[in-house]
């Protein structure tokens, strides 16, 4: 009996988060339902509160006890968080922190951040044909637990300061993971830094070349940061892996993800050397659009897909998602994110309902 064939039951620990969060998590819910039961699979769902909704239940964006489920699962689906509703809570407490602290408590140091044009959404590009010619396949591998973002930070009313500091070790890690992917894919590796001023820049460009001498089979390139956000509008075509620190990556994924038409078409998954790995779309949690049904699932419906080719070894699940996806933006169906005049304007729970019919 082949490993996909074997009946099997997965904890998954389940993060709603705010805004549009309930909404597109309810639809990757039901298309994981429908994998388990045309495949033979149990998922099964335990919630946990992250961001907002923790801060309303708990006081504090993150709880220990949603710490304790995601590392207690086989894999974490969040939503999205944050809201106007929390703006005026003192940085250390706001929902975006909660993301931040459930990254670092889960060693979550690899973000992928795959952006994919899909061939019936050419039109929606930015981009003109010339540029995107037969579509595009940018896979961005984001450093997700150093950098600026966890780094010493001071502020008063005259001064303030986030520290840049990065170690051998943290650099060595998420350069070892972006080799191993780049292999598997076109084989070509684009290291992004901004060496001309930047010592942590210095330290990251020696270690990836370093790390580059064992994989000889892929080709490193390096590009300073200013040039790369350039370049992925000039000649996105150029790009396979882009390997990179925290901020850039989360600068330089957004620019991809908006080459392939809609932020609501992108997954992305962090990864550690941990038991439990974490996928969530790549935008954000649309507090303007909460609540009304329009949203796109499909970035959390395809972050899905990534947790079961990922953490769960099921391929073929992941494929029969991503399929489905295809064939329904195929048929003509859009939600308002992506919808042009002779679309057929759907719903997010239509979206789901259409997907998953196609599993
Ligand atoms: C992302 C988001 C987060 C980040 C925010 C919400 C803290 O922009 O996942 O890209 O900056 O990492
Ligand atoms: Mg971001």
């Amino acid at each position: 009996m082949k490993e996909y064939e074997k009946k099997k039951s997965f904890n998954i620990g389940i993060l709603k988060g705010d805004g549009i969060g309930p909404e597109i998590i309810d639809e990757a819910i039901k298309i994981l339902k429908k994998i388990g039961k045309r495949f033979g699979h149990t998922f099964i769902f335990e919630r946990g509160y992250l961001g907002g909704e923790s801060i309303d239940k708990y006081g504090v964006p993150l709880s220990e006890d949603t710490i304790e489920l995601c590392k207690n699962s086989d894999a974490v689906l969040l939503g999205a968080v944050g809201g106007p509703k929390w703006d005026n809570i003192t940085p250390k407490n706001r929902p975006e922190m909660g993301l931040l602290q459930i990254r670092k408590a889960m060693g979550l140091y690899c973000n992928l951040r795959p952006a994919v044009l899909f061939e019936t959404l050419k039109d929606s590009s930015p981009l003109k044909p010339e540029i995107i010619g037969n579509g595009l396949d940018i896979m961005v591998v984001r450093e997700l637990t150093g950098g600026l973002y966890f780094g010493e930070k001071y502020r008063d009313n005259e001064k303030a300061y986030d520290v840049l500091s990065y170690s051998r070790k943290e650099i060595e890690r998420i350069t070892k993971k972006a080799f191993e992917i780049a292999k598997k894919r076109r084989g070509n590796l684009i290291s992004v830094d901004k060496r001309n001023v930047l010592d942590t820049s210095k330290l990251w460009r020696d270690i990836v070349n370093e790390i580059g001498q064992r994989y000889t089979e892929v080709k490193v390139e390096h590009m300073y940061v200013d040039n790369a956000a350039m370049q992925l509008i000039i000649n996105p075509k150029q790009f396979d892996v882009i390997l990179t620190e925290n901020t850039f990556g989360d600068i330089l994924s957004d620019e991809a993800s908006m080459l392939t038409g809609s932020i609501g078409m992108l997954p992305s998954a962090s990864l550690g050397d941990g038991k439990a790995s974490l996928y969530e779309p790549s935008h954000g949690s649309a507090p303007d659009i909460a609540g009304k049904g329009i949203a796109n699932p499909i970035a959390t419906i395809l972050s899905a897909a990534m947790m079961l080719r990922y953490s769960f070894n099921l391929s073929k699940e992941a494929d029969s998602i991503e399929n489905a996806v295809k064939k329904v933006l195929e048929k003509g169906y859009r939600t308002c994110d992506l919808y042009k005049e002779g679309d057929l304007k759907v719903t997010t729970s239509e979206m789901g309902n259409l997907i998953s019919k196609e599993i």
